[in-house]
Order: C-alpha cells, then structure tokens, then sequence
C-alpha cells in the first residue's frame, strides 16, 4: 500500500547559490526532525550558476547551523517544475514575480513568498546576501528557518493530499 504522496516543495531565489540551497537544506532538516515526509529541491531563476556549487559563505553559514550543502549543484527554474511540484517558494518578491511571469496557464503549483508563512512578515524578502557583507548570511539564515518552521507547520495543519 502507498499513502498519500508527500507535499513536494522547491524553493526559488535568483542564483540557485545562496537562499534557496540554504531553504532546501533547512526544510529537509526540520521536516526530518519532525517526521514530516517532504519531497525538496531548490532552483534558480537566473542561468548563470547551472551546475555550480553553492556559494562558499552559504557553504559556511549551514556548516555553523549542523547542514552540510557542498553536495548542492545549482540549477535554473523550468516549465516542467510547474507541474513536479505542489508548491513553488520564492525568497523574494523579484523572483515570485519572474515565476509568475514563467507560470504556464493551468500550472498545478501553487506560488508563494517564504516569509508568507511567518505571522506578520508576509509580502517580505530574504534580502539576497550575494553582494553584502558575511553578515547578511546570517539574517538570511534567520529569515529562511523562520520560514521553513512556519510553512512546515502550515503543511503539518493541511491535510494530505
Ligand atoms: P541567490 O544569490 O539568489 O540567493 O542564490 C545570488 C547569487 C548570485 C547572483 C545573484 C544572487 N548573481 O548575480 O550571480
């Protein structure tokens, strides 16, 4: 006997090297922790990081939260995504609205911002640490396990489907 199949959730921001790899790695963990079953992948919007690894200070900044993502390789956001997964994050509202733009008519997916699922964030950004200080990692980190915790427990309330 099969049972329901697990949500599948694929977290988006522009790179593919920084939030969405952290996003990915600190909703496997949560989900792991509470016995969630979860399917998670993370994508870019952006080209320019396809088949990379992520970005040494996202390597170092889940290294110091107990997360290993130097096995991560990036990859850009597709048509098919649309329809493989049940829920589409973006990290800000730049790529929510590039999803939108991309979104075939008819997508299954439903589209969201991370900070959606924190009471009193919604409509807010992970701001993108890329050009910033090592800083920005850290607050970056902070935004995306709010969120994670927040929409772990919102799928944890849904029932299956
Ligand atoms: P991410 O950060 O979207 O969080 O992966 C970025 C990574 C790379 C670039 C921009 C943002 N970039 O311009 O190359």
């Amino acid at each position: 006997m099969t049972g329901p199949r697990p949500p599948r959730l694929l977290f988006v921001c522009l790179g593919n090297i920084c939030r969405s790899p952290l996003a990915e790695a600190a909703m496997r963990a949560a989900a792991g922790r509470e016995g969630v079953a979860v399917e998670v992948d993370s994508a870019g919007t952006g080209d320019w990081h396809i088949g990379k690894p992520p970005d040494r200070r996202a390597i170092a900044t889940a290294a110091r939260h107990g997360l290993d993502i130097g096995g991560l390789r990036g990859r850009q956001v597709g048509l098919d995504d649309f329809d493989a997964f049940d829920r589409l994050i973006a990290l800000d509202r730049d790529n929510l609205d590039a999803l939108r733009a991309l979104a075939p008519e008819g997508a299954r997916a439903s589209l969201s911002l991370l900070l959606d699922h924190v009471e009193g964030r919604s409509g807010q950004d992970v701001t993108d640490p890329y050009f910033g200080e090592d800083e920005g990692f850290e607050q970056a980190w902070r935004d995306i396990s709010a969120g994670v915790e927040g929409l772990l427990a919102e799928i944890c309330r849904q029932p299956s489907r």
